[in-house]
Formats: C-alpha cells, sequence, structure tokens
C-alpha cells in the first residue's frame, strides 16, 4: 500500500521541500511554494504500473547490452504532415518520443497540432486527446481548416488513467495530448496543473511512449513570466522542447526548438495564422521586409541565419536627445545589453555624444535575434538615424563588431548574400575577412560588394 505524505513544491522550478519555505533555494523565487500530497512509490510488483501494460518490473529493461547490438527498429521519422514542423523537430517525429509545445494561450498550439494530426492520419494511425474542448468544437475546428476528420481518432477527457488506456490499446503512432495542465491522474489529490500532477503525468505518459514506441506530443501552457506553466521539470523529462510564439496583432508565428534530442535547436518554423489555420510561410525574407520604407534614415536590412535558413530582416534606430541625465536605452528583438555595447564602441571611435542621446533599436516582424552577424547592421542603423540620413539604396550588411571598432568574419557569408540577390539587393557591406569566402561565389554585374575591417570604413561606404 502506497504511503501518503504531503510535500511542498516551488510552482515555479519544481523544487521539493518537506516545509514550506517563503523563498525557493532552487530558482530564487519568492512565494511560490505549494503543498501537494506525495505518494511514496510502492516497490516493483507491489500494484502500479497497470496502466503501462507492464506488471512491475521490465526484466529487459535491466539487462546490459552493447550498443552495436540494439536493433533500431523505429529509427524511420514519421513526417508531421507539415514541412515548417517537420524542419524544427530535425526531420519528423522520432517513434516513441515525447515532444513538448509550449506557448502563450492562443498562439495556434491547438490548430498547429490539429491540422499536423489531420495529415498524419492518413498514413499513420493518430489519437488526439483533447481535455480543453469537447468533440463537438475539435470537429468544428476541422471542419474549418479542412481537415480530413474521417482517420482522426478522438478522446476528450481529463482523466489520466484513461488516456494512458486508450494509448496502450488503441496502440497509435502519434498522439496528441492537449493540454497537459488538464490531465490528473487519481494517484494524487492536488489541483490539474499543480506541480505534481503534471510531473506525475508527464512522467506515465513518458513511460507510455518508451515502451509502446509512441510519439507523444504535449501541449504546455506558457505562464505570464515564459516558463512552461508550473514546473520546468517537465521540460528535462521530454526529448523535445518546442516554443511556439510571435505577436498576437501580427499574423507570423514562429517555432522554435529550445532542446531537442534528435536533431539541431537553432531552426525556425514560420507560419501564418489564415482564416483556414495556420499557413507556411515560403518567402521568410519578403514576409518580414513587406511594408519596409525606402530611403529612410535609422532603418537598416540585414541578413541573419535560423538554423540552415538564411532571413533578411530590417533594424531600426531611432536617436533623440535625451531629456533627463541618464539616456533611455531600448532594444526590441536584440539583447540590451549587445546594442548598448555596440554604441559605447561606436561612441569610443567617433564621438557622438551618444551619452546624451535616447536610443530606440528594433527588430521588424518580432523576430528575435540571436546572431552577433548583425552587430553591424546595429551600428550602421544607429549612425543613419545620428546623422539623418538614409543608407545606400538596396544595401545589405552584416558582420560581428569588435570592441576595438574591428569587423570580424560571420558565417556563410555566400549564403546571406545569395538570399538578398534574390530579394533584390545589389550593394553589399561585409566583413573584409569573408572575401576570401566569396571567391568562388559568382554575383550578377551590378552586385557591388563593399569589405570594411573597421567599424570607420564601414561608415564611410555607408551614405551615397
Ligand atoms: P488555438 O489553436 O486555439 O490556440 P491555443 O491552442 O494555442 O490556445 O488558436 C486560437 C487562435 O487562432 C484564435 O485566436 C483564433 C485563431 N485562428 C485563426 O485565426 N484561424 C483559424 O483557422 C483558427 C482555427 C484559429
Ligand atoms: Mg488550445
Amino acid at each position: 500500500m502506497a504511503k501518503i505524505k504531503t510535500s511542498f513544491f516551488c510552482s515555479d522550478c519544481g523544487h521539493e521541500s518537506s516545509g514550506w519555505l517563503g523563498r525557493c533555494p532552487g530558482c530564487g523565487a519568492w512565494n511560490t511554494f505549494v503543498e501537494s500530497r506525495k505518494i511514496t512509490r510502492p516497490s516493483p510488483g507491489e500494484g502500479r504500473g497497470s496502466w503501462t501494460g507492464d506488471s512491475g518490473s521490465d526484466p529487459t529493461s535491466s539487462t546490459v547490452v552493447r550498443l552495436a547490438d540494439v536493433i533500431t527498429t523505429g529509427s524511420q521519422r514519421i513526417s508531421s504532415g507539415l514541412p515548417e514542423l517537420d524542419r524544427v523537430l530535425g526531420g519528423g517525429f522520432v517513434p516513441g518520443a515525447l515532444v513538448l509545445i509550449g506557448g502563450d494561450p492562443g498562439i495556434g498550439k491547438s490548430t498547429l497540432l490539429m491540422q499536423s494530426i489531420g495529415k498524419c492520419a492518413l498514413r499513420y494511425k493518430t489519437l488526439y486527446v483533447s481535455g480543453e474542448e469537447s468533440p463537438q468544437q475539435l470537429k468544428m475546428r476541422a471542419d474549418r481548416l479542412e481537415v480530413a476528420a474521417e482517420h482522426i481518432n478522438l478522446l476528450a477527457v481529463t482523466d489520466f488513467e484513461a488516456v494512458a488506456q486508450a494509448l496502450v490499446s488503441e496502440q497509435p503512432a502519434v498522439a496528441v495530448i492537449d493540454s497537459i495542465q488538464t490531465l490528473y491522474s487519481d494517484h494524487l489529490s492536488s489541483a490539474p496543473g499543480s506541480v505534481s500532477q503534471v510531473r506525475e503525468v508527464t512522467a506515465g505518459l513518458l513511460k507510455i511512449a518508451k515502451k509502446h514506441q509512441i510519439t507523444i506530443v504535449l501541449v504546455g501552457h506558457v505562464t505570464k513570466d515564459g516558463a512552461i506553466a508550473g514546473p520546468r521539470v517537465l521540460e528535462h523529462m521530454v526529448d523535445t522542447v518546442l516554443y511556439f510564439e510571435g505577436e498576437r496583432q501580427q499574423n507570423y508565428r514562429m517555432l522554435r526548438a529550445v532542446k531537442n534530442r534528435f536533431g539541431a535547436t537553432d531552426e525556425l518554423g514560420l507560419f501564418e495564422m489564415s482564416d483556414r489555420g495556420l499557413q507556411p510561410v515560403e518567402n521568410a525574407s519578403k514576409a518580414f521586409l513587406e511594408g519596409r520604407p525606402i530611403q529612410v534614415p535609422g532603418s537598416v536590412v540585414t541578413a541573419c541565419l535560423e538554423g540552415t535558413r538564411p532571413l533578411l530582416v530590417e533594424i531600426q534606430a531611432l536617436l533623440n536627445p535625451s531629456a533627463y541625465g541618464s539616456p533611455q536605452r531600448m532594444a526590441q528583438g536584440l539583447d540590451r545589453n549587445r546594442s548598448i555595447m555596440l554604441m559605447a564602441v561606436l561612441d569610443k571611435h567617433f564621438q557622438f555624444g551618444l551619452n546624451n542621446m535616447d536610443a530606440y533599436i528594433n527588430v521588424v516582424g518580432g523576430l528575435r535575434l540571436n546572431e552577433t552577424a548583425a552587430d553591424l547592421a546595429v551600428i550602421c542603423a544607429v549612425a543613419s538615424s545620428l546623422k539623418n540620413r538614409p543608407v545606400r539604396k538596396q544595401t545589405l550588411i552584416f558582420g560581428e563588431v569588435g570592441l576595438s571598432g574591428e569587423i570580424r568574419s560571420v558565417s556563410q557569408a555566400d549564403r546571406r548574400i545569395q538570399e538578398a540577390v534574390r530579394m533584390g539587393f545589389d550593394t553589399f557591406i561585409l566583413p573584409g575577412s569573408v572575401r576570401k569566402s566569396l571567391e568562388k561565389t559568382v554575383l550578377q554585374d551590378q552586385c557591388e560588394l563593399y569589405f570594411a575591417d573597421r567599424i570607420s570604413e564601414a561608415l564611410d561606404m555607408l551614405f551615397e
């Protein structure tokens, strides 16, 4: 018989303590401890495990095997049916993987998965478990998305044991759980969505996924401070964590992998929310440059690399004389500290008097740049706004900037340039050190490449 005792868990990071604490030693958050009933595990073989289809301990899992002898039957990936989703997953779902998709409410997680399951269901057995919507609501959404509903199996329950039983008896190739916060297990008395419930349920699903080679996709809501609601422990347990993000006012949605045991984590999937669901964005650069003001001061286009895809984005800077003693610095879509550092470099070398200027820097389109390749474009945008002069027409600028004002190389310069040429750019301001790597690149005659080793050289070429 299982013993019941209570424990306290941090609702932010899942840290466990035997008593209540004001401040979590795990993540430093205040007043996040909640009491949950904790069940100490019965010993193996003592009941339990009925829903996973095993009776007690599994002898095969405790024997040592040689890696070479492991037979990989399910190494074939299962296409999600959406090329953008496949790209982020690293080529599709891996059988037996547990995938977590996080995102703000209303961002489109259910829409994405319904569309994916609709396509998957044509080739594989699937199961869509919804704890949030009734079958009627799901049917209405499927109709709206024009998803072929014949092959999709639905289960609208919130009881974990029922879900587990359905998974084991139905044996789908892919199952969606929408959402993990709505499931609860009878074994625990705490409320659905609480740390211990989510942990317990995810652990159970993990066991089922691995044992029966079912790909299980979990939907997780994100709290207001950006963590997948409740426990971060969930991120450690699953194989892949994807975040679905975007500005709610804009139609673009970005899907990013923050953890992936079976692929790269820097890939970006791009969707547009339409009245018929999420559509893949074919020409991402065009989308991000749409409506760009031509020939205005403070606007510069750069090329960043999101995984394997080069993307053109506009960086805008606005500088105004500061009204207060300490100047304002704001960066949207860019690391604020990095932008402050770049402005310090600029001021050191040119004495522009940026100390008396408020500076606002914005990456247009809601994208977040993590690459240092955008440094030079930020500097040029600031200089252009400061001088109130537009930069050369159809110019693409990229390069990393060092503290001594040098411009450093960036990777895959040729791919960035090719993408810009495709979008009609013909002037390029680049780090001098990429000259060699571009020797084999064939460009049209009208393309002009300017190589700069220092910021001063780049600024000399910046204006017409
Ligand atoms: P949903 O998938 O329900 O979000 P989540 O599961 O992440 O909470 O998406 C809901 C939003 O998407 C809602 O604001 C309406 C919008 N939407 C469309 O614009 N077009 C569509 O075809 C669908 C199904 C939803
Ligand atoms: Mg939903």
